[in-house]
């Protein structure tokens, strides 16, 4: 399949495939795992696709929280995958796919619901994947997307160093990778532009050094390797430097020493469902708290 794509995905995508990178997407999942699935009711699914399901982190933990639900994972990288596939291996509620998220390999209405978590924002074209999703829900079901706003993060007082290298991160993904860090904003745009209907909108704090249900270190920690996934690609790209990404993780030490540094990261949550023919209810759809 799509070689052509899977190579220019992986020469421009902000966090590579390394080993790293497959540790830090499972610590992702079950660090971000209230605000992404907190509220949820996937009582009344049977079936859910997760688009862009790299390492199947997010899956593992939708099976923990779902065990009726059968679950397909596509991804556009082999990498993720055959690490995704080495470590799920024996469970059969979930299978993985290589597929492209913008020509999705199953028939229209295929699934009650259809997922993105952290995908979009690399996507020059978020549309033609939310247009995929919204082909593949059956038409009682429904698409829920969780994706970044990275206008959100910062620190209270401002944290310069810090703020240098999330602007030369931001930009490197946008510029190299053609995507978009701040597509959670505009997911409903997004979704409107389509015709679907949007069934609810929910900003999401994903880190807040105001949520004492989290280690504040443990949140730092999460922040800090998001910002160095980045370094690479960044580096390589003439985006950052060294000294920058000394200055970073400085940054990150005075925070670490100070709890009255605040700190903050949000991302949008947006469900909707294929446009319904005139009149057309569910009562059966379920919809999330
Ligand atoms: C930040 S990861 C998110 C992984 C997963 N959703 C999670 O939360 O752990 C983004 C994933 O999107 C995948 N991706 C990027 N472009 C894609 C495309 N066109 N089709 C399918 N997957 C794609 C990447 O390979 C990567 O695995």
């Amino acid at each position: 399949m799509g070689s052509d794509a899977q190579a220019t995905m992986a020469e421009h995508y902000i966090h590579g495939f390394s080993e790293a990178e497959r540790q830090r997407l499972m610590a992702q999942a079950r660090m971000l795992a209230t605000p992404v699935f907190g509220g949820l009711d996937l009582s009344g699914d049977r079936s859910l696709l997760e688009v862009g399901c790299a390492v199947g982190a997010e899956l593992q933990l939708i099976a923990q929280r779902a065990p009726h639900l059968t679950l397909t994972g596509v991804d556009l990288s082999s990498m993720h995958l055959r690490a995704g596939q080495a470590w799920l291996a024996g469970r059969e509620q979930i299978r993985l796919l290589q597929g492209d998220a913008r020509a999705l390999p199953f028939p229209d209405d295929s699934f009650d619901v259809g997922m993105t978590i952290w995908v979009l924002e690399h996507l020059a074209d978020p549309e033609a994947v939310v247009r995929e999703l919204l082909r593949v829900v059956k038409p009682t079901g429904r698409i829920i997307l969780t994706e970044v706003d990275n206008h959100t993060f910062g620190f209270d007082p401002p944290q310069p160093a810090i703020s240098a290298w999330w602007d030369a991160f931001n930009r490197c993904q946008a510029e190299v990778g053609g995507g978009d860090p701040c597509v959670g904003a505009k997911l409903r745009g997004i979704a409107a532009s389509l015709g679907a209907e949007v069934l609810a909108e929910t900003p999401r704090l994903v880190i807040s050094s105001a949520d004492t249900s989290r280690e504040r270190t443990e949140q730092l920690r999460y922040l800090r390797e998001l910002l160095a996934s980045g370094a690479e690609r960044m580096l390589a790209a003439g985006y950052a430097t060294t000294a920058m990404q000394q200055a970073m993780a400085a940054g990150f030490d005075t925070v670490r020493a100070d709890a009255d540094i605040a700190f903050r990261y949000g991302a949008v949550r947006l469900v909707c469902r294929k446009p319904q023919p005139a009149g057309a209810d569910d009562p059966a759809l379920s919809l999330p708290r």
